[in-house]
């Protein structure tokens, strides 16, 4: 008994697909079986046709926004590639941390667009090779609520603008623009956020030299519960230490 899908080669070359349902008939001796066969051709190339066009879809926001992020690192050549590796760090550590694929897709698009408010700060603040001073830094921070301006206007089925506003947000409330703490903090943002800081500071920066990947996972181990999400720092370290994993080229 049982549904069962199947597909039949025609005389003519083309597949049909049948599904068929076997009911077992109660109190019968023999078992007998009643059987419904049904030609799902049609719904099946329809549900090919969606496949297909969301699979496009798919493909062309994530075109469209990595080209988006390209466009912002023209403006700043030293951080080129930060964004896309931090959301491949970002849906790693999702995955690790045992997420379902759709977040680690919005992940993934959440880490292109990040920073993407950095368009409306200042070229020269942005590749300074010096320390920032403090109203500079202060013009760096507003990234992060305009960020939020740009994005949220746009229907994503994740929280991509709402991300970008927190990312620099750190659980014990000492982090930027808001002070947010805990669970005010979208889990999202707070991957987000654990990605960026490695990322940061594996590579180099106009200021400074890349402090590498070792440094980088001690500020994580250092800072777990306090700045950064204990669970997502976990994942993250088990993530580099155990898996070997490396930030993408
Ligand atoms: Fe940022
Ligand atoms: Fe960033």
């Amino acid at each position: 008994g049982g549904d069962h899908y199947y597909r039949v080669k025609h005389a003519r070359g083309h597949y049909v697909y049948f599904h068929d349902e076997l009911r077992l008939i109660p109190n019968t001796n023999p078992p007998r079986f009643i059987g419904i066969w049904r030609d799902v051709s049609t719904e099946e190339k329809a549900l090919e046709q969606v496949q297909e066009y969301s699979s496009k879809l798919e493909k062309m926001v994530l075109g469209t926004v990595t080209a988006i992020s390209h466009m912002v690192e023209l403006r700043d050549p030293y951080t080129a590639g930060h964004e896309a590796r931090v959301g491949d760090l970002a849906a790693e550590i999702a995955r690790k941390m045992g997420l379902d694929i759709d977040t680690q897709y919005g992940l993934r698009i959440a880490g292109l667009v990040h920073d993407i408010g950095k368009i409306s700060v200042p070229s020269e603040y942005l590749t300074k090779p010096t320390r920032l001073t403090v109203s500079e830094f202060e013009i760096i921070k507003t990234h992060a609520s305009n960020g939020y301006s740009i994005l949220k206007n746009i229907d994503f089925p994740w929280p991509i603008a709402e991300v970008a506003y927190q990312h620099h947000e750190r659980i014990n409330g000492s982090g930027y623009p808001r002070g947010l703490s805990g669970d005010e903090i979208l889990l999202e943002a707070k991957i987000i956020a654990v990605a960026d800081v490695i990322e940061s500071m594996a590579t180099n920066r106009p200021y400074r030299h890349a402090q590498g990947i070792d440094k980088a996972l001690d500020e994580i181990r250092r800072n777990q519960g306090i700045l950064y999400d204990t669970q997502v720092c976990e994942a993250a370290l088990k993530l580099f230490d155990q898996q070997g994993y490396q930030l993408a080229g």
